[in-house]
């Protein structure tokens, strides 16, 4: 994802994304101050609706007990003279001595430690109980509307910065990208609010799955900005922004974040490898948790401890169990979906290898060019290497008409005129596309085959038709395109022509010594030919391609050669380069 252009997103998308976010910023946070408001809310002069115990360890005066004290000292009190024998009150005196009496006792402060009862369940909660549940993060049912504000504030920037940065920086993403990323944003938040209303603290670990997603079909960078900015936002959101605990879960989030860049990027490719690096992060995310639980002096119970490990494990799950859907919708290539096309099990590579083994060959041998050549240019070889296995299904449709899967000696060819040729040869590239619709390419793999041809013509038909006295325009000879529009079906495009060039050769010795000058004139002539204008490759990245391709068909030939020595007998049956499509 992200490699090529399409249909870029326009202003109006933009604005639609942003006004999206913040609607879902607002409604969320509804949701979960009606949430909290539930699981800690209060009302003064009311019941409790349940027991409330302290959060946290603190200290504090307590106003109502000091006052009692001191009015049971100050009762004790009375201040009198005497008047014809007899003792009489004095109010004056009274009252300044019970003052003086109260100053005299100091104000009691008491500590209390987590777990200690605040209010009991049923008992009216005073206006002091009130203070001091606000104090510990107890919420007073009031709408939140400050916090409404600053979240919908905070996510608009964010939103505006995150879809407009992109174009700013240059980036290619499509529409259909850029709907990726926001449907991404909203199901991150809507799992952070999901996992926040089934545990409080487990809000982060909602993180988990969006993490597989995007490490898997993003490119790293980006993925990692997701995954904590993304992550952050939905904590302000789900969590409010006094809450001790948000500064524990924004630790949590950046422990997913920084082991998923770790433990995703490189060769997830199966299901449960993707499950055991996103349970991992999980699991040291929850290390994390306690730690820091330990490090306020809060009470760590195992029996919590334990059920945030079974929610890491829980949505990674989920990721795993949601990943197909997110491919099916966006056309995401995850490497663990590359791996099923890559399986010679796949029905249509079966099919392939059983109606056109020729063809099935070459597109293994093009696999292997590509791939060589996409790992020496830090691209997804493991994507080409697909690519190219499909890119020329539509000779399935009439595999005898190729020379790859002609007999030698036979030669349908021979019976057609040029032009019928060139035409049913050059409709491999629709009938590819039909049969790609049929199994459901992702359409990342449709551009293989769409483009491996780009414009290139059939010189030998051409030449055919003139000799027989056919004056037909080349156009008529050529592929319709388009060109490669990014480097992977680029370089699915040289190898193609690569293999089909080194096929026609009879391989020998000398042959061999001469790998180079072949490759480096099938490049060069793709190069001339202006099949390579819509991809900027550096003249220093075409080098490395050559050299990728040799080094990949040397220890191909070598192999064979030693085989051939062995059995006695030609490796590759003498074919024209033009007709070796
Ligand atoms: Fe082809
Ligand atoms: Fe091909």
């Amino acid at each position: 994802m992200g490699q090529k252009g399409g249909e870029p997103p326009g202003p109006r998308f933009k604005r639609f994304a942003i006004g999206i976010l913040v609607a879902v910023a607002v409604l969320l946070t509804c949701g979960s101050w009606r949430i909290e408001v539930g699981r800690r809310g209060f009302v003064v002069g009311r019941p409790a609706p349940r027991t409330y115990v302290a959060l946290r360890p603190m200290t504090y005066i307590d106003e109502e007990s000091t006052a009692a004290l001191r009015d049971i000292a100050a009762s004790r009190v009375v201040g009198v003279y005497a008047r014809d024998g007899l003792i009489v009150v004095d109010e004056k005196a009274t009252e300044r001595l019970r003052d003086e009496i109260r100053q005299t006792i100091s104000p009691i402060e008491r500590r209390i430690f987590p777990g200690d009862v605040l209010v009991s369940d049923g008992e009216v909660i005073t206006p002091a109980d009130a203070d001091l549940l606000t104090k510990q993060g107890y919420l007073s049912p009031d709408f939140p509307w400050r916090r409404l504000l600053l979240t919908a504030l905070v996510v608009a920037l964010w939103g505006y910065w995150q879809f407009h940065f992109t174009a700013a920086e240059g980036s290619k993403l499509a529409l259909k990208e850029e709907s990726y990323l926001l449907a991404l944003v909203i199901v991150g938040w809507a799992l952070q609010f999901f996992a926040g209303g089934l545990k409080y603290e487990a809000t982060p670990f909602g993180s988990l799955p969006v993490a597989g997603w995007s490490f898997l079909t993003l490119p790293a960078g980006m993925a990692y900005h997701l995954v904590t900015s993304a992550g952050v936002m939905g904590l302000l959101i789900v969590m409010s922004l006094e809450s001790l605990e948000l500064m524990v879960a924004l630790l949590v989030l950046a422990v997913i974040g920084f082991l998923g860049y770790t433990l995703l990027r490189w060769k997830t490719d199966t299901r449960f490898k993707l499950w055991k690096g996103l349970f991992a992060s999980g699991l040291v995310g929850v290390l994390m948790w306690s730690l820091a639980a330990w490090s306020l002096q809060r009470q760590i119970m195992l029996q919590e401890v334990l059920l945030l490990v079974a929610f890491g494990a829980a949505f990674s799950a989920l990721a795993v169990l949601l990943l197909p859907v997110w491919e099916e919708l966006f056309g995401i290539l995850s490497p663990i979906r590359l791996m099923d096309l890559s399986s010679p099990a796949h029905p249509l590579l079966r099919r392939l290898e059983v109606e056109a083994p020729g063809t099935y060959h070459h597109s293994l041998i093009v696999g292997a060019l590509a791939e060589g050549a996409a790992n020496k240019l830090g691209l997804n070889g493991l994507l080409v290497r697909v690519g190219a296995y499909y890119h020329d299904i539509g000779k399935l449709r009439r595999p005898h008409f190729f020379v790859e899967n002609q007999l030698q000696g036979s030669n349908v060819h021979d019976d057609f005129s040029p032009t019928l040729s060139a035409l049913s040869i050059i409709a491999h590239v629709r009938e590819g596309l039909e049969v790609a619709r049929e199994y459901h390419l992702p359409s990342r793999i449709c551009d293989f085959i769409t483009e491996h041809q780009g414009t290139g013509c059939l010189t030998y038909f051409h030449q055919k038709a003139q000799s027989i006295g056919e004056d037909l325009p080349k156009e008529q000879f050529c592929y319709p395109g388009p060109l490669p529009s990014s480097k992977e079906t680029a370089l699915v495009m040289l190898a193609d022509s690569t293999e089909a060039a080194v096929r026609a050769l009879d391989i020998s010795g000398k042959e061999v010594a001469h790998l180079e000058e072949v490759v480096s004139q099938v490049v060069e002539s793709k190069v001339r030919e202006g099949q390579l204008k819509r991809v900027d490759f550096t003249l220093r990245e075409l080098e490395i391609v050559k050299e990728a391709f040799v080094a990949v068909l040397r220890s191909m030939y070598h192999t064979r050669q030693v085989k051939a020595i062995e059995e006695e007998k030609p490796l590759l049956a003498l074919a024209s380069p033009e007709r070796a499509i």
